[in-house]
């Protein structure tokens, strides 16, 4: 079995690399060798390698400057899946892709006005131009009718690349006082469980004697997430609370103030609540969600503590 893997240089893909491995022959071209704005070039690849199966965590995941580089967001986002899922579907190849809470407008609640997760079901309205190519993606690969899976998730960290943990960690190393928005809810989600997530999910395709009926059973789209709910600003807190004890700070951990969302204007709108619900993906993989602390935990246990000097 071979797998054709995107965007191993970023978070999700560099944690699904090893996860892969230990099912099939991944071949995990960078941008240098596979650049998703070339769609031919993405169309000979596939042709070439004829993978049994694409996972495809690459994405233009720039959510402010996608505002103004629309044309290239719509083209990696859109574009490159919808090629990826025709060619998957010529070769009766499965396509795995990622997706996003941005595809949501952020307003569902409850009867008595608390936030509710979404579902999968529920009605999309993106807010930004980031989540209306990713949703536009979502909608190009449903439309070919390939073997698919499409997991949509939120606020994504790892130690490996951009994300709010690493700028967290480095404003708590500079700053005494750092201004975080706390009224944005949503799940951290630790690149490194989403991958071994996914990896469990694909061991029962691989298992299986039928990969026809196990797509039958399967193909669709699904929330996948960790549990509880948070805020940013309680995120960079428990972020600091862990580096402190770990001292990997060097310094005293900085004082946390939240502020609302417009008080730290973006170019790109985000949505006030970003929970997914979840119940889908756990029933039908039978998958444990741990908590998001718990992740944070298990992510954070490779930070190196900062040496210690005799003053
Ligand atoms: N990050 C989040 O908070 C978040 C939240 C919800 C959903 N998601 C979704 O989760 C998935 C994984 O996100 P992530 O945080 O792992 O993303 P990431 O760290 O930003 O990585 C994106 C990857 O896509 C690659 N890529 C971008 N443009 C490319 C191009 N033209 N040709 C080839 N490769 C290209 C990047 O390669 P280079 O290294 O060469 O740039 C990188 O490997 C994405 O589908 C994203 O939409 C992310």
């Amino acid at each position: 079995m071979k797998i054709l893997l995107t965007g191993s240089s970023g978070q999700l893909g560099n944690a699904l690399l090893p996860q892969l491995s230990k099912l099939a022959t991944v071949y995990a071209p960078l941008r240098q060798e596979l650049d998703l704005a070339n769609p031919a070039q993405l169309r000979r690849c596939i042709q070439d390698f004829k993978p049994d199966l694409i996972i495809n965590p690459a994405a233009y995941t720039a959510v402010d400057l996608a505002e103004t580089e629309k044309e290239l967001a719509h083209t990696i986002n859109v574009d490159a899946p919808a090629c990826m899922a025709e060619e998957a579907h010529k070769l009766g190849a499965g396509l795995v892709h990622y997706s996003t809470d941005y595809v949501f407008d952020g307003e569902k609640r409850d009867a008595q006005g608390d936030w509710q997760a979404y579902l999968e079901s529920d009605a999309t309205n993106p807010q930004n131009v980031y989540g209306q190519t990713k949703l536009a993606g979502e909608l190009a690969i449903a439309a070919t009718a390939c073997r698919h899976l499409i997991l949509r998730t939120s606020w994504v960290y790892s130690l490996h690349g951009k994300n709010f943990l690493l700028t967290m960690l480095k404003l708590a190393r500079e700053r005494e006082h750092l201004r975080v928005v706390n009224d944005q809810w949503g799940v951290p989600n630790s690149a490194a469980w989403l991958a071994q997530a996914t990896g469990d999910i694909l061991a029962s395709l691989f298992k299986t004697e039928d990969p026809t009926d196990w797509w039958q059973s399967n193909a669709g789209t699904y929330h996948l997430s960790a549990g509880g709910k948070t805020n940013w600003c309680e995120f960079a807190a428990a972020i600091i609370a862990i580096a402190g004890q770990q001292n990997s700070l060097g310094k005293t951990a900085p004082a946390l103030q939240g502020i609302a969302s417009s008080e730290y204007p973006t170019a790109a709108r985000r949505p006030k609540n970003s929970m997914l619900n979840t119940q889908k993906i756990q029933t039908q993989f039978q998958l444990h969600m741990p908590d998001w602390q718990t992740c944070l935990q298990q992510c954070m246990q490779e930070l190196q503590p900062l040496p210690h000097f005799e003053s």
